[in-house]
């Protein structure tokens, strides 16, 4: 049952209990006949009328105590629930809410909300959407101190027999889903933007490097083929231009996809990748692996525990400041456990960040089945921890 459903039932056992109602009275059992097993007072011929009355009483008596319960139970899913449940009556007023509602909105007490109209929970923009129609709709809850909370709404019309009692509306805070939607968006947005630049910079190092030779190689054969003899500094001139062009595309194409991983393995291909930084950064990095083997290892583990790596010695070289980095990796059961850590300045990991290295760290890691888990404080160096089932 969902919780409007239950919300629902709860409203008719609250409505059918008051006082005009016959249905508590025994007089007319209709749905809500009492369970009890004794004579029903038409039956026993020979029960006096005080008797009769004795267990009418009972009856009535155990009728009202299930009812007491499940008034009970159905009270304490509506104050429960964190969603906000709220009744408007025919003249727009708040006629019932419950108080999930009354804290999302920052008051304390629930006589602040009821007898008010409606409208004053919700920001003019929703107004036109919600204005007492049953549906769901995406609205925005106006709170007590001016802000304005994303919210669902799920409203529908409820009468009791026969009679229309309102609008019954169920107000779900989206604020977590809205923030996951936009880190999506701006995400997908900046891997976009990424591809680009990464297109750019491949036809930037194409041209410029490749390219500029392929040029000056075909200026020295334009001229050789004018010559009768092909002169031999011209040949040796040729043969140096082209010397240089199969290790330009190699370092080329190593930044597209390490070649070492696929030939040598993660732990050869790592240890290249570090030896590079300490000589082109300068910089101490201190690679411990234990207990690891790399035969075995699944492809897309392989690239994406390099890819961590690599981003998290880039950040540390770039951000950090740092003297010395640390790689330890090692196996234990059927996990990798990968730590990357520095000694540098350390940052705050809980602030909005602009750049898209940590995310990716994270995304790979999920991607793998498993986590990396950013910690650092200012002042206190930065460490990554990886752990990754096999
Ligand atoms: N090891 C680190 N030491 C200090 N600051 C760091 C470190 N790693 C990341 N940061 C901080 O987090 C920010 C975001 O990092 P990242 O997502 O990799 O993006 P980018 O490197 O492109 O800036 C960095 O700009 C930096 O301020
Ligand atoms: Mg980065």
């Amino acid at each position: 049952m969902d919780i409007n459903m239950q919300v629902q039932l709860y409203l008719i056992i609250m409505v059918n209990e008051t006082p005009d109602s016959e249905a508590a009275t025994g007089k007319e059992p209709g749905n809500n006949a009492p369970p009890a097993d004794g004579p029903r007072p038409d039956q026993g011929s020979g029960t006096s009328p005080e008797a009769e009355l004795a267990m009418l009483r009972e009856r009535v008596r155990a009728l009202e105590s299930e009812l007491a319960k499940t008034v009970d139970i159905f009270e304490g899913i509506v104050e429960t629930t964190d969603d906000g449940i709220m009744v408007e009556n025919e003249q727009g007023r708040v006629s019932l809410v419950n108080s999930g509602l009354v804290r999302m909105l920052g008051y304390e007490d629930k006589s602040d909300v009821i007898d008010r109209p409606w409208t004053h929970f919700f920001s003019l923009e929703s107004e036109k959407k919600v204005a007492g129609r049953p549906g769901v709709y995406e609205s925005l809850l106006l709170t007590r101190d001016g802000r304005k909370i994303p919210i669902l709404i799920t409203s529908t019309s409820f009468s009791v027999q026969g009679r229309y009692m309102g609008v019954l509306s169920v107000i779900k805070d989206t604020t977590f889903q809205k923030q996951t939607e936009e880190r999506l968006q701006a995400l997908s947005r900046k891997v976009i933007s990424l591809q680009e630049e990464e297109r750019a910079r491949l036809a930037r190092e194409l041209h410029d490097e490749i390219g500029q030779q392929m040029a000056a190689v075909q200026l020295i054969i334009s001229g050789i083929k004018q010559q009768s003899e092909p002169r031999r500094e011209h040949i040796l001139m040729l043969a140096d231009k082209i010397k240089n062009i199969p290790a330009e595309l190699r370092r080329i194409c190593k930044g597209l996809r390490p070649a070492a991983l696929d030939s040598l393995g993660l732990i050869s291909a790592v240890n290249e990748m570090t030896n590079e930084f300490v000589s082109v950064y300068g910089i101490n990095i201190d690679v411990k692996i234990e207990e690891f083997d790399d035969k075995d290892l699944k492809p897309e583990i392989s690239i994406n525990v390099y890819r961590i790596i690599q981003e998290a010695i880039s950040n540390a070289v770039r951000h950090s400041g740092a003297t010395v980095i640390t790689i330890a990796m090692k196996r234990a059961g059927n996990k990798v456990l990968l730590i990357i850590a520095d000694d540098g300045g350390g940052f705050d990991p809980s602030q909005n960040r602009s750049g898209l290295g940590l995310d990716s760290m994270r995304e790979r890691a999920a991607l793998c089945g498993g986590t990396a888990d950013v910690e650092s404080e200012p002042g206190k160096g930065t460490e990554i921890n990886v752990i990754i089932p096999l």
